[in-house]
């Protein structure tokens, strides 16, 4: 598919087919996706809890409660949900981490210096944001919406149907997934599958700005 096919087809799926599963195939490039995203200094400050089951999107579902609870059905009858989770916070575990990661994938073959470099880039963008910009959980769940951004258009070009979910209650899930333990918090969901015959929002035109109120071309 186009990239301006892509763009078109995919939209906000309001209901979907609860008899219809994503293939493994699809499943597998769904995963690429997430953990292939790029993110500021390769910090990756994420996590994804993957719903397939009736039991997994059931967990879910409980952060469409009250004023959700119009996002409950989606979570339920969509094929896979994913829980997007940010770090809350940075420590010497995790970037020790991405550090041996990056050795191990072969990044610092070239001189041991680039490894000291690579690891005093992340703190210095880490340091900025925690003691000057103080926005440090701010920042990087700004890496997780660039993830969901990649996801969403990724999805759209394998022809998967899926709607990106800030209705839900981050604090029950939190609690649901024992997430702040781990200094992670919920950030948002995406639920995707195939749209259901009666999705009223299947065949509704897109609506944006025009280009000329958004674009400034010098
Ligand atoms: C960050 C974000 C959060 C959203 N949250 C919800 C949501 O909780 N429930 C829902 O039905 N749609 C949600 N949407 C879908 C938007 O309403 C939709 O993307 C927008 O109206 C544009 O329509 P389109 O995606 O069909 O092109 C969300 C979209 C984004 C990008």
């Amino acid at each position: 598919m186009s990239l301006i096919a892509a763009l078109n087809r995919r939209y906000a799926t309001k209901a979907f087919d609860a008899t219809k599963k994503l293939p493994e195939s699809i499943v597998e490039q769904l995963f690429a996706l997430l953990r292939l995203s790029p993110s500021s200094t390769n910090i990756q400050p994420w996590h994804f809890i993957v719903a397939s089951s009736d039991e997994g999107k059931a967990r879910v579902a409980k952060g469409a409660g009250g004023s959700y609870s119009y996002n409950e059905a989606k979570i339920l009858n969509a094929s896979h949900v994913v829980l997007f989770c940010s770090r809350t916070q940075i420590d010497e575990a995790h970037l020790q981490k991405v550090l041996a990661a990056e050795e191990r994938d072969g990044r610092f073959a070239a001189s041991p210096d680039i490894k000291a470099a690579a690891h005093n880039t992340r703190v210095a963008y880490l340091n900025e944001h925690q003691y000057l910009k103080k926005d440090v959980s701010h920042w990087l769940e700004k890496q997780v919406y660039l993830n969901m951004g990649g996801f969403l258009l990724g999805a759209g070009l394998l022809g998967i149907d899926a709607v990106p979910l800030e209705g839900i209650d981050q604090a029950v899930l939190n609690a649901e997934f024992a997430l702040n333990e781990r200094d992670l918090t919920a950030v948002t969901a995406v639920a995707l599958g195939y749209h259901a015959a009666a999705d009223f929002n299947a065949t509704l035109p897109k609506s944006r700005l025009a280009a000329d109120e958004i674009f400034t071309v010098i």
